[in-house]
């Protein structure tokens, strides 16, 4: 089969004839028809990210169909289309995983291939709402998101969230998230573009960050917020804490503009705030999160489809040039 590797890191992505993998007792062979990409491949291709840095097949999401069972999987799976979560061997503890966890596509051969083999318990029917390149750029942002705002920050109905840089595919599946869940929604963005187009999904309206005082004007026109959803960190980490409302929550999952800078002691403990980190999510979380998917017939926003494995480094520098407002989605076959 064909598969985008990485060769070593910095070094641009080449395709490569390996392979196909044969599923083991317990596992399906998935013939990939989409695959999608997350901000960890880039940050893995950089070195700028834990584990293995090479000889790797990376791809996290994947959407397919079923062509080869094991001898232990039920032969129903067999011609079903599949979509696969990324979040492997959680462990015990709903609170936080275990020495084994792993996320697909690092160290173990992802999604920007022609196949892949995968243990059915990681192996979920395709939303029927879904089309197959929405299906593909689900899982991740899906599962991360849905634990963010309801098992970490436990947003309820009728509060008032900002969720921070949405041009991200995680960001965007957040907002349509909280918008379901009752919340009232705000954003930031560096772009007054996808502030507005934001909007036209039903967020309430937005603030650019690259604006000294936007916090200020955040907290003048919303009086404050009760959760916070963010993933960029950075230097401007403080201005969350200048806009969450006493006893309110912020949960975050990603480091984007690098470490957190400048949090004043009191403001957060003064204020009785949360500070919350989250990661991925469990089996049952990912369960969660495709019933909750499908009950508010909710579908990721999709940038751009790539039409072809052979322009993954392509679709690696669109996103690192952070152009993006949604998903990026690769054709595998
Ligand atoms: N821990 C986990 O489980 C987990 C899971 C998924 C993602 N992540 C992390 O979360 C981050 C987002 O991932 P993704 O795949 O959704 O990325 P993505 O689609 O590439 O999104 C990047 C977005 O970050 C926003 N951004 C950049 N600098 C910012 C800043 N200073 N303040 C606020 N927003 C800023 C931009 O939004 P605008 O264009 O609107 O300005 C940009 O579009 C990455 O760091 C990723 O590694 C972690």
């Amino acid at each position: 089969m064909k598969a985008t590797f990485l060769i070593d890191t910095n070094q641009p992505l080449i395709i490569k004839e390996v392979e196909t993998p044969v599923p083991t007792a317990n596992q399906v062979l998935i013939k990939l028809a989409y695959s999608a990409l997350n901000h960890r491949d880039v940050w893995i291709q950089k070195g700028q990210y834990a584990g293995p840095k090479a000889g790797l097949i990376l791809g996290s999401d994947g959407f397919g169909t079923v062509t080869e069972i094991g001898s232990n999987v039920d032969p129903a799976w067999m011609g079903k289309a599949v979509i696969i979560n990324p979040s492997h061997d959680w462990g015990d503890n709903p609170a936080a995983f275990g020495d084994q966890f792993k996320i697909l596509g690092n160290p173990e051969p992802g999604t920007f291939a022609e196949y892949i083999a995968m243990d059915v318990k990681y192996v979920h029917e395709k939303p029927v709402h879904l089309t197959d390149v929405e299906a593909a750029a689900l899982p991740l942002a899906g599962v991360t998101t849905y634990r963010a705002l309801f098992t970490r920050a436990a947003l309820k109905a009728g509060e008032q969230i900002l969720i921070t840089g949405i041009g991200a595919g995680t960001a965007l599946l957040a907002l349509q998230y909280a918008i379901a869940a009752g919340a009232k929604v705000y954003v930031t963005s560096g772009s007054q573009d996808k502030i507005d187009k934001a909007k036209t999904l039903g967020a309430t309206d937005g603030f650019n960050y690259k604006e000294a005082d936007w916090f200020l004007k955040a907290r003048e026109a919303t009086g404050g917020f009760d959760v916070v959803l963010d993933s960029a960190s950075g230097k401007g980490f403080g201005s969350l804490i200048e806009v969450a409302k006493p006893g309110g929550r912020i949960v975050f999952f990603g480091g984007t503009d690098g470490p957190i800078g400048n949090i004043i002691p009191n403001k957060v403990y003064w204020r009785n705030l949360s500070i919350l980190g989250t990661t991925m999510g469990t089996l049952a979380e990912f369960k969660d999160m495709l019933a909750f998917t499908e009950k508010h017939n909710i579908k990721p926003i999709v940038d751009k489809v790539y039409p072809a494995l052979a322009d993954t480094q392509q679709a690696f520098d669109y996103m690192h040039e952070g152009k993006q407002f949604g998903k990026i989605v690769l054709t595998n076959q």
